[in-house]
């Protein structure tokens, strides 16, 4: 049994930046599945949209926003998070966070943040650390919560479940507890108690097949909210980028939206530009429809990739501007000062999740969720570029300002240890390896980037099959991490699923050919599932 005040999963953006802000009013407990930089943070290339610039307003950065989100934003979600960016922006760079720069104006003198562009954005606003933005935001997060006596961060301890008073038979409101972790090198359950528990756990590319994500997205976050109770909207909305490397050896490089910003173009195999046929903004449209559009040409054509060609741009500027792209595709055999770049559209993020309000709150009491596990209402049916990171620093800040100010009471209840199953056999786990490639592989297959009534059916049904399967072994078999993200993705996979078969219409992310249009009596409307017998209390007013 291991108390806190506050008990964190994950540590990405999300989970640090509200770790930093609780520590100095208690004991704080960060648990994350593998090494503490290990997460999709990490990975973050293009950068952070906020406004900086004399030439931008927060109601540009609004209307971006809206139009991306094909009429399912929050208005009100969204202007308080352009409005509040600025200042955690300045927090994150007084914590040590470094940004580009360039040389100001000459009438201005010295330096000014430079500032990318990319698909949707009427202006240039993203601030980024060249192209490795989200290894310098982890770096300055994890030096400052090093700096913090009063943080204590738990590596390669997997979240199991969350502990509710339901569970438990409590009577009364929902709460959260704490949760149940397993130490994967120690090779135990741990029962962590605290008044206040974030999910912090972030997406879930890993449920399909070809994914930009890190082995951690799991969507270990929303499976364990859903089964704890919690509403869970919005599932259908996965936002597919349109550009990640294709080569056989390369597992989920992505080429950042920063390099369209730049000039990078599309063309098919044989050299011709095709978004002027889809979207007046061309290369740089909202992702959704640039997704789309290279799906449909590689449909049309046969063709298992399409160009990015940025090869017009002086060469210095592309070593410079994009380091990590160029050294990395290089090493692939690929100059990109030379040649175009081959690519595909691949999982890349998840606008639904847990549904919270601006602040975190659930709707059960002492579990909070940020970041990419939480569904705001910022992004609606498609995610603006580089809003995430933006969404996880103000609303860490907030949730953070939430839970200090409310106090909630100690943990008191008898919490019984963790039950495992006993058996233990080496030769089954074949099955697990099994069903994990076989729900990817259904996932993209069947509910990618273009959907149909029937396939949607069909996935359904394969998911449940699966899950009975995954149930009896989970029960029966020693807890083991696989196992663990084995059931996570069952239950995403699941949930992506009945949020895109109760929506009878396209929209954003979500295409339909059965009904290619969006039909107006759905905008604003969610896709919300909550696990039926466990009730639960209604999901937070956002
Ligand atoms: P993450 O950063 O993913 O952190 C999740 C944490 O939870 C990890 O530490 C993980 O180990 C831990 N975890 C998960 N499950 C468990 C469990 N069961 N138990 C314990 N720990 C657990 N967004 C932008 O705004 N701008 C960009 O430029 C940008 N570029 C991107 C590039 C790539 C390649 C990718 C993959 C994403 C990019 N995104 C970008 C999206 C953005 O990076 C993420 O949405 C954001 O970083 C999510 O932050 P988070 O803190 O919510 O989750
Ligand atoms: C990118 O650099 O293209 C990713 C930006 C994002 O996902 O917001």
């Amino acid at each position: 049994m291991k108390q806190f005040d506050f008990i964190i999963l994950g540590s990405g953006i999300a989970g640090l930046s509200f770790a930093l802000k609780v520590a100095p009013h208690g004991r704080v407990a960060i648990v994350t599945k593998k090494d503490r930089a290990e997460s999709n943070t990490n990975y973050a290339q293009g950068g952070i949209a906020s406004v900086t610039s004399k030439e931008d307003s927060f109601e540009l950065h609004v209307r971006d926003t809206l139009a991306a989100g094909a009429g399912l934003c929050r208005e009100n979600v969204v202007r308080t998070i352009v409005e509040e960016g600025p200042a955690r922006i300045q927090e994150l760079m007084e914590l040590g966070m470094k940004f580009s720069e360039r040389d100001a104006p000459a009438e201005d003198g010295g330096k000014e943040l430079d500032l990318g562009k990319e698909g949707g954005h009427s202006k240039r606003r993203i601030l980024h650390a060249k192209d490795v933005t989200g290894r310098e935001i982890e770096r300055a997060l994890l030096d400052a919560a090093a700096r913090q006596p009063n943080i204590q961060i738990f590596e390669n301890h997997i979240a199991i479940d969350l502990i509710t008073g339901q569970k438990l038979g409590h009577a009364g409101a929902n709460r959260c507890l704490g949760a149940y972790v397993f130490d994967k090198k120690g090779g135990r359950v741990w029962t962590f108690t605290a008044p206040v528990t974030l999910l912090a756990t972030g997406g879930c590319g890993k449920v399909y097949l070809y994914t930009t994500n890190p082995d951690i997205a799991t969507g270990d976050g929303v499976a364990m909210a859903y089964r704890a109770g919690a509403a869970i909207a919005n599932m259908e909305f996965v936002q597919f980028h349109p550009t990640c490397l294709y080569h056989p050896k390369a597992k989920s490089f992505l080429i950042s939206e920063a390099v369209r910003g730049e000039g990078g173009v599309l063309k098919t195999l044989d050299g011709k530009e095709f978004m002027d046929g889809y979207h007046p903004m061309k290369s740089l449209a909202p992702r959704d429809i640039v997704a789309r559009a290279i799906d449909s040409e590689m449909k049309k054509s046969g063709a298992e990739h399409v160009w990015l060609d940025i090869t017009h741009r002086p060469a210095q500027f592309i070593i410079e501007r994009f380091p990590n792209i160029y050294q990395t595709c290089l090493r692939f055999g690929i100059d990109i000062t030379k040649e175009p770049i081959p690519v595909v559209p691949a999982a890349h993020y998840q606008c639904g999740g847990v549904v919270t309000n601006v602040d975190g709150e659930t709707g059960i009491a002492g579990l909070y969720t940020v970041g990419e596990a939480a569904c705001t209402g910022l992004h609606g049916a498609n995610r603006l570029a580089s809003n995430s990171l933006l969404e996880a620093l103000v609303c860490a800040h907030r949730a953070a300002k939430k839970v200090v100010a409310r106090s909630l009471p100690p943990v008191d209840a008898k919490i019984p240890l963790w039950q495992s199953g006993e058996a233990h056999n080496p030769d089954e786990m074949v099955v697990v390896s099994h069903n994990w490639d076989e729900i990817r592989r259904l996932m993209w297959d069947y509910v990618g980037i273009v959907r149909t009534n029937k396939r949607l059916a069909r996935a359904q049904k394969r998911i449940a099959n699966l899950q009975e399967e995954i149930h009896e072994y989970y029960w029966n078999f020693i807890v083991t991490s696989d196992l663990l993200e084995l059931r996570n993705i069952a239950t995403v996979a699941e949930l992506i699923v009945r949020c895109a078969s109760m929506r009878p219409e396209s929209r954003g992310l979500h295409y339909n050919l059965d009904y290619p249009q969006a039909k107006p009596d759905w905008a604003q409307r969610d896709t919300t599932l909550r696990k039926s017998e466990t009730g639960g209390t209604p999901p937070p007013s956002q």
